[in-house]
Formats: C-alpha cells, structure tokens, sequence
C-alpha cells in the first residue's frame, strides 16, 4: 500500500467522475468510488485501470443509505470527498421533483452526517452553472444572483446553503463548491467518455452520435435568439479541465481551509452552429440538422467569468475547442456503443 491520500468519490463513475479519477490518480491521491451506478456503467472500473494502471476501490451503494456511508468512513481513513453522485436531467427534474430533491439533497445531508462522524471536513461539490438561471449579462460572474429555473437547479442552490450552514456552524468544515459550465470531450486516450443512456439530452453527445450514424440528423433547438447566429450559446469546457479544477479545488482546500465558491468555465461562448462545425471539423462527417422550435427553459446565452478561480485556484482551462471535439470523437467513434451497448439503440 501507498501512502497516497485517499477520496472518496461520490458518483465517480460518471463521466465526470471517471475523469477525475483520473486526474487524481495522475495527481498522486487515490480514488474510492462511492455509485450505485444508476446512470453508468461498472465497465469504467476496466478502462480505468488500463488508463491509470491501478483499478480504483468500488463501493457499489446509494448515496441515501447512511449505514453503508458509515461504514465507508469506519473502514478507510478518508482525507477528503468529491461528491458529484446526482441526477441531472432538467426536464425529468420537473416531471420528479420529489426523486430529485430525495437524491440531491437528502443524499447530500446524509452523506454529510456520515463524514461529520467519520470525522472528515473536506468536500468538493459539483454545483452548476443552471443556479444563476437567466442571467441579465454576461459573462456570469460569481456574485450574480442564483435564480434557477427548474428543481434540477433548485436542489444545487439548497445544497449550496446548506453547506454555507454548516461551515458557518464549525470553522473545520472545507467545502469548494464548483459550478460547472457545459463540460463535454472525453481523456485523450479515448477510454473514458460521456455515455448517455437513451436518447441524448445534452447538445455534444447528439451531435457525436449523428457524427457516427446513431441518429439521423440534429435538432437546433431555436435560431432565432439574440445572438450573432441565432443559436444558443454556452461555455463548453473541457471535461479533463474540469476535472483538474478538482484538483486545484482539493489542493487549495487541504492547504488553505475555508469555503470556496467557483465558476469552472473557460470564458468562451460557441453557437449551436459554431459546435457542429467544429465537430465536422475533427470528424471528417457532416453532421445533418434541421431548425427546430426552442426548447421551453434554454436561454440564449451563459458563458463564465474564469477569472476567480485563475486567481484563487491558480486553476485555467487549457483545452481548445477543437481539442473537446476531437477528443468527444475519439470516444465515440470507438465506443460506438459507450461502455456497452447499454442502451441497445
Ligand atoms: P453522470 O450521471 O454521468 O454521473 C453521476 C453519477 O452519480 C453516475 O455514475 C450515477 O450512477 C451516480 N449516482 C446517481 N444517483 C446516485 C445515488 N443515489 N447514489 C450513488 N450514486 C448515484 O453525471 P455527470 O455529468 O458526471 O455529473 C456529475 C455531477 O456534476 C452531478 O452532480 C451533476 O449534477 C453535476 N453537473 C453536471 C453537469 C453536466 O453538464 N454534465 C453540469 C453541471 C453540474
Ligand atoms: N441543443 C440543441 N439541440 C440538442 C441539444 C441541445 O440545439 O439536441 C442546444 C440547446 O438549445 C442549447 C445548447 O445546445 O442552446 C446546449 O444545450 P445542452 O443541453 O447541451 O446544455 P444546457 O446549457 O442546456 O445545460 C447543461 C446541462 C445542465 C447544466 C448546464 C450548465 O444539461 O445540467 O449545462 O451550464 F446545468
């Protein structure tokens, strides 16, 4: 055994979990996976270890069942967690608020619970560009007032709270809380990826998937918004970035304390349009689209202002456009089928 740190990572089988468990691994700390794999898949754990040369330790459980999180903290000695496990599909967050709410929230505060008994204070936490709802200007600084739109937004401000309740209640608490913009891209290496179950919801892995003869043909949700094509605009950033901002994140917690609130994003805005040519671009394939009506909640524009965690994290995204997009095809166009054919589609 090594004496790296060990972190617990909730949901760390996820796409973004999976690459920051990479990323902590190449960074020296090792990973614990806490998922009860609800939307992945346990082949992960495989490409992981051909990717890292360790298997990561797997916990298979729920975030809810406060027994087996006691026991996690029982039996391992744990420096810090990264807690991603969550379900985030704004649409079915209308039709569930109650399941959203249960896993987001309540999962939350009993993971909480069993880290104040198991006597650990360190937590990273995937909050979400979606708390700052329509913005009145961009690019979204981190001041800007929350005001999100659906209960899939709703459950991260309340867990933002409730984490600024705890570490006003007791200076030992350490709590990052990242909000993410619009992580898409897959490691380099092509083993590990976004692997959406049915129908693709989010605008990278569709196109990726009509690139490589999944569906037929993209749906451009709105050309009619107030930007320079008419098409939405979002800050994508780099999905190994984004997990090396948890590094940063971790790193900055153990050595400074305190609680930390930060936009991962890279401070670019790209169209819908902008997105499918430059998959053309890294695919060879033209990807066929067709204009559709808006999608009711989208907003037409939300990209960040990185500068805070620049300064505060010494944390910036690296990773080019053409790179997310050249590395989202290197995975596609390898897994045609994800992790396995999950989906059967
Ligand atoms: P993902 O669905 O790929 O990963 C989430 C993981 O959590 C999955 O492996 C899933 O099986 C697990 N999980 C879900 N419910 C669980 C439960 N009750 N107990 C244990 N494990 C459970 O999603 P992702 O894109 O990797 O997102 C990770 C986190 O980042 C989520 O909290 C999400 O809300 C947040 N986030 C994501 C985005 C994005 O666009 N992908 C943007 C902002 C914030
Ligand atoms: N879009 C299409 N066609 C599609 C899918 C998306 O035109 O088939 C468009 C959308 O209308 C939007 C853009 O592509 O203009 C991006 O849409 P995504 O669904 O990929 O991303 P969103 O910005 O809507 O939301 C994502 C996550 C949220 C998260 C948010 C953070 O889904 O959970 O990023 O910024 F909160």
């Amino acid at each position: 055994m090594s004496d790296a740190s060990n972190i617990l990572v909730t949901g760390g089988a996820g796409f973004i979990g999976a690459h920051t468990c990479e990323a902590l691994v190449r960074a020296g700390f090792r990973p614990v996976i806490y998922d009860n794999l609800s939307n992945s898949n346990a082949a992960v754990l495989d490409r992981l270890e051909r990717l890292t040369g360790s298997r990561p330790a797997f916990i298979h459980a729920d975030i809810r069942d406060a027994h087996q999180l006691e026991r996690v903290f029982t039996d391992t000695s744990f420096d810090a967690v990264i807690h991603l496990a969550g379900l985030k599909a704004v649409g079915e967050s209308v039709e569930q608020p109650l399941h959203y709410y249960d896993v987001n929230v309540t999962g939350t505060l009993t993971l909480l619970a069993a880290m104040r008994q198991g006597n650990v204070r360190t937590l990273v936490f995937s909050s979400s560009a979606t708390v700052y709802g329509d913005p009145a200007t961009v690019p979204i600084h981190e001041d800007f007032p929350r005001q999100p739109t659906n209960p899939y937004g709703r459950t991260k401000m309340v867990v933002e709270d409730i984490l600024a309740d705890l570490a006003g209640s007791d200076p030992d608490w350490r709590f990052a809380l990242l909000r993410y913009f619009n992580p898409i891209g897959a490691h380099e290496s092509g083993l590990i990826g976004e692997d959406p179950s049915g129908i693709p919801g989010n605008l990278l892995p569709y196109v990726a998937q009509v690139a490589v003869g999944r569906r037929q043909e993209l749906s451009v949700f709105g050309n009619d918004y107030p930007t320079p094509d008419g098409t939405g605009v979002r800050d994508y950033i780099h999905v190994v970035d984004l997990a090396e901002g948890h590094i940063a994140a971790l790193t900055h917690l153990t050595a400074q304390g305190g609680f930390v609130t930060t936009n991962l994003g890279t401070g670019n805005g790209f169209s819908v349009l902008e997105i499918v040519q430059a998959f053309e671009r890294a695919s060879g394939r033209r990807i066929p689209l067709r204009f559709a009506p808006r999608r009711p909640g989208d907003i037409a524009a939300c990209y960040a202002d990185p500068s805070h965690a620049n300064r505060l994290l010494g944390w910036k995204a690296l990773r080019d456009i053409d790179t997310m997009c050249a590395d989202a095809w290197r995975w596609q166009s390898r897994n045609p089928h994800g992790y396995g054919g999950k989906d059967g589609s």
